[in-house]
C-alpha cells in the first residue's frame, strides 16, 4: 500500500511492441503491451498513464505535458536537449534498465530533472552474455552452426579458425558491476584478466577478481579479446575509432554489450573485411533499431544480435519492481534510492558518468 499523492500525474512510457507474444507471455513486462506490469498500480493512485511505442510524433504530443517519462535503453526514444526544452512539465525521466545515454543528461541538468536508471537490474543477465560473445567468437560457433542449417559438413573450413579459450589475455574495459561479473564468470576458463578502468581497483579486489590493471593503449595492443563494459559519455563516444581498432592486436576479438556509439561503424567494418580482426559480437547498434541496410548486418565475422541482453525475462521483473519503487518514492516525497540516480538536484551525480561530465 501506498499513500497516493494528491497530485494526479501524467506518466508516460515508450516501450517496445511485442503484439500476440505478450499476451502468451506475461513476464514479457518490458513491453509495451504489459507496461512494466504497472497499469492497475498507477490507475489505482490515479494517475494518467500512457504507452506509447512510437519514439517521434506521439511521443512529442504527449511530452510536453508529461510529469514523468520512462523509457528503455532496448527500445530507446532519443530525448533531446530540444524535446526537454519542450517538456515544461517533465521533472523526473527514469530508464527500465541500465545506460541512460540516450537522455542528453546535460539539458536534464539544466532543466532540474531527475533522471534514474534501475542500477543492477539486469548486470548477471549481460555479464552472461558477454561470456557467450567471447566463446562464440573464439571457438567459431556461428559458421559452425550456419554450415548445419546449410547442409554442409566441413571439419576443415571450421577448425582453422576455432580456438580454446584457456590462456587467452582478456581485457575488460570499464570494471564496474557488469566487468566484474565477467572477470568472476571467466576464471573458469583459466584465462589470463586484465582491465583499464578510471577508478582502479584495490589490490585485494584485483586478487579476487583475478584481473590485473594496465594502461588503456596497452591493453588495445596486447590483447586476445576485449570486452567494452563502460558507459556512453562524451568520453567513450567513438572510443575505438579506426587508429584504435588497427592498433588491437592482429586476429583479436572485440565484444561490445555497452553501446553502439562506442565503435565506429565505417571503421570496424574495415577492420573485419581486411582480416585485421578475427570477430565482433554484441548486441548493441546505433541507431535502435538497427536499420535494415546497417552495415554491421552483413561484416564479415560478426556475431552480433538485437539488443537484449539486459532484457531476459528475470533482468525484466528487477528493472520492473525498481521503476515502481522509484514511482512510489516519488510520489510519496521520498528520495529515490541513491545508487539509481543519474542526474538529481540540477547535476550529474552518478559516477560512473559525472567525470565525463565535469565542466
Ligand atoms: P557501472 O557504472 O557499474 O560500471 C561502469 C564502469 O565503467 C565503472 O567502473 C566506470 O568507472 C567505468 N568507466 C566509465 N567511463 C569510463 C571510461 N571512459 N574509461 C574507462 N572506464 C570507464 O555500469 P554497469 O552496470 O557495469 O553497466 C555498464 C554499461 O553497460 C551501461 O552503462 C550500459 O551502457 C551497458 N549495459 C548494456 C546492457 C545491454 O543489454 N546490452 C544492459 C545493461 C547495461
Amino acid at each position: 500500500m501506498t499513500l497516493a499523492t494528491l497530485e494526479v500525474m501524467k506518466i508516460v512510457a515508450v516501450l517496445y511492441p511485442a503484439g500476440e507474444i505478450a499476451r502468451k507471455t506475461p513476464e514479457l513486462l518490458g513491453c509495451a503491451e504489459n507496461a512494466l506490469g504497472l497499469v492497475d498500480f498507477l490507475e489505482s493512485e490515479g494517475h494518467e498513464f500512457v504507452v506509447l511505442t512510437d519514439k517521434e510524433a506521439e511521443l512529442d504530443k504527449h511530452l510536453v505535458n508529461a510529469d514523468i517519462l520512462i523509457t528503455t535503453p532496448f527500445w530507446p526514444a532519443y530525448i533531446t536537449k530540444e524535446r526537454i526544452s519542450k517538456a515544461s512539465k517533465l521533472r523526473l525521466i527514469l530508464t527500465a534498465g541500465i545506460g541512460s545515454d540516450h537522455i542528453d543528461l546535460a539539458a536534464a541538468a539544466a532543466h532540474k530533472i531527475t533522471v534514474a536508471e534501475i542500477t543492477g537490474s539486469n548486470v548477471v543477465s549481460v555479464a552472461e552474455q558477454v561470456v557467450m560473445h567471447i566463446l562464440a567468437l573464439v571457438r567459431n560457433y556461428i559458421p559452425a552452426y550456419r554450415q548445419v542449417l546449410d547442409g554442409r559438413w566441413d571439419i576443415a573450413e571450421i577448425a582453422a579458425k576455432a580456438h580454446d579459450l584457456e590462456d587467452k589475455l582478456v581485457g575488460i574495459i570499464g570494471v564496474g558491476r557488469i566487468g566484474q561479473r565477467v572477470c568472476e564468470r571467466l576464471k573458469g576458463f583459466d584465462v589470463q584478466m586484465t582491465y583499464y578502468d578510471y577508478h582502479r581497483l584495490s589490490t585485494v579486489e584485483e586478487l579476487v577478481l583475478g584481473a590485473r590493471y594496465r594502461m588503456l593503449d596497452r591493453l588495445i595492443e596486447q590483447c586476445d579479446v576485449i570486452t567494452i563494459n563502460t558507459p556512453l559519455t562524451p568520453h567513450t563516444d567513438g572510443l575505438f575509432n579506426r587508429e584504435i581498432l588497427f592498433r588491437m592486436k592482429k586476429g583479436a576479438y572485440l565484444i561490445n554489450t555497452a553501446r553502439g556509439r562506442i565503435v565506429d561503424t565505417a571503421s570496424l567494418v574495415q577492420a573485419l573485411e581486411e582480416g585485421h580482426l578475427a570477430g565482433y559480437a554484441g548486441d548493441v547498434w546505433f541507431p535502435q533499431p538497427a536499420p535494415k541496410d546497417h552495415p554491421w548486418r552483413n561484416m564479415r565475422n560478426h556475431a552480433m544480435v538485437p539488443h537484449y541482453s539486459g532484457t531476459t525475462l528475470e533482468a525484466q521483473r528487477r528493472y520492473s519492481d525498481g521503476v515502481k519503487d522509484c514511482l512510489i518514492r516519488f510520489f510519496n516525497g521520498r528520495d529515490i534510492e541513491g545508487d539509481y540516480l543519474i542526474v538529481d538536484k540540477g547535476k550529474v551525480v552518478s559516477p560512473s558518468y559525472s567525470y565525463a561530465f565535469k565542466s
